[in-house]
């Protein structure tokens, strides 16, 4: 509960609030953080969610937004709909409830909606250049936007790890077992050494490491991915208790050489941390053979990234070599490329 909520004045005026979070790639351990093993993820800020909080007309209530996304009768322009006729369920109408809650003058206390005495008359814009289901963490970003710009919007300046809870409650309605790993990495936009439950941990970078990230065009569910590894997991718990234990020891083992400053090392441990995410069933054709095809234009190492099924991979690549790599990975069907540097 945010102490400071009742304290917050609405706003003066009735500027447009804008805030913006990056999207986000896991570099090691992802599948096996859900069982308590160790991963490391990094933010990418060359995509971004931005949530824009405009002063609606009195009695409108929260109107939302989602510019990108095309209306229902599949014209462009945008979805719009009130947050009071969306189901409770729907990820967007879950972060504004909770930012009102959190940050809105009038605390958490009445029966309204967020749990506020009355609805705010406001309209929340979302737009994206984070594709979504595709492992960047789309859905953790626009939450993360969206609950940043309604505190400020009420004059609020919350830490990281009060935005990274909320967003951890929406990332819940996304799939059910979520590991927080996306919330955080998100919220904090730094680099983590992440295990479940223990909080974020800063992951120090010894030297730039520069990646190709390449996105197969395979939409896929996190919810759908995990659920189907949980089953396999619970036939077979030996089996994939050790397979998750392997990506722990490759994850600590890549937390020491990424702070070392070891990009060759880090290369070698995520081409074995791809062979084990092919082992527990996750990668997909399409994953396999962008993988080898950065590796054969000269990349340091590759996998695939997030929950797998389709969506990104990464390649790790002296920075020399990226656009060969992007322009290998492109003629081998890559729907599109990202460059990204982490430091
Ligand atoms: C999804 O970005 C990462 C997974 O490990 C799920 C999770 O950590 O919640 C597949």
């Amino acid at each position: 509960m945010n102490v400071r909520a009742n304290q917050s004045q609405p706003p003066s005026e009735t500027r447009p609030t804008v805030a913006t979070a990056p999207g986000k790639a896991i570099l090691f351990g992802e599948h096996a953080v859900v069982y308590g093993r160790p991963a490391i993820a990094v933010p990418v800020t060359d995509v971004q969610a931005r949530a824009t909080i405009t002063t609606g007309e009195r009695g409108t209530g929260v109107r939302l937004v989602a510019a990108d996304l095309p209306a229902p009768d599949g014209r462009p322009g945008g979805r719009r709909y009130r947050l009071r006729d969306a189901p409770a369920d729907d990820p967007l109408r879950a972060i504004v409830e909770l930012a009102l809650a959190a940050f809105a003058p009038g605390g958490p206390t009445g029966a309204g909606v967020g749990g506020l005495d009355s609805e705010p008359d406001l309209q929340v814009t979302v737009t994206s250049t984070i594709p979504i289901a595709r492992g960047l963490g789309s859905g953790a970003a626009v939450a993360t936007a969206v609950a940043r710009a309604i505190a400020r919007y009420f004059g609020q300046l919350p830490r990281s790890d009060e935005i990274s809870r909320l967003v951890y409650e929406v990332e819940k309605l996304h799939h059910g077992t979520p590991s927080g790993i996306d919330n955080t990495v998100i919220a904090y936009e730094q680099p983590v050494y992440f295990v479940r439950g223990e909080g974020m941990k800063r992951l120090s970078v010894g030297a730039p490491l520069s990646l190709v990230i390449a996105d197969t065009g395979v939409v896929s569910s996190t919810r759908e991915v995990v659920g189907d590894l949980r089953h396999r997991w619970q036939a077979q718990p030996e089996r994939y208790e050790g397979l998750f234990d392997e990506i722990g020891a490759i994850a600590r083992l890549a937390r020491s050489a990424i702070e070392r400053g070891d990009p060759r090392a880090v290369g070698r441990l995520m081409d074995e941390n791809h062979e084990l995410l092919m082992t527990i069933g996750v990668s997909s054709p399409e994953l396999d053979r962008l993988v080898k095809v950065a590796r054969a234009g000269g990349a340091l190492g590759a996998k695939m990234s997030g929950a797998g099924w389709g969506g990104n991979m990464l390649a790790l690549v002296e920075s020399h070599r990226a656009q060969i790599v992007a322009d290998a990975l492109c003629q081998a069907g890559a729907a599109s490329t990202i460059f990204s540097q982490i430091s």
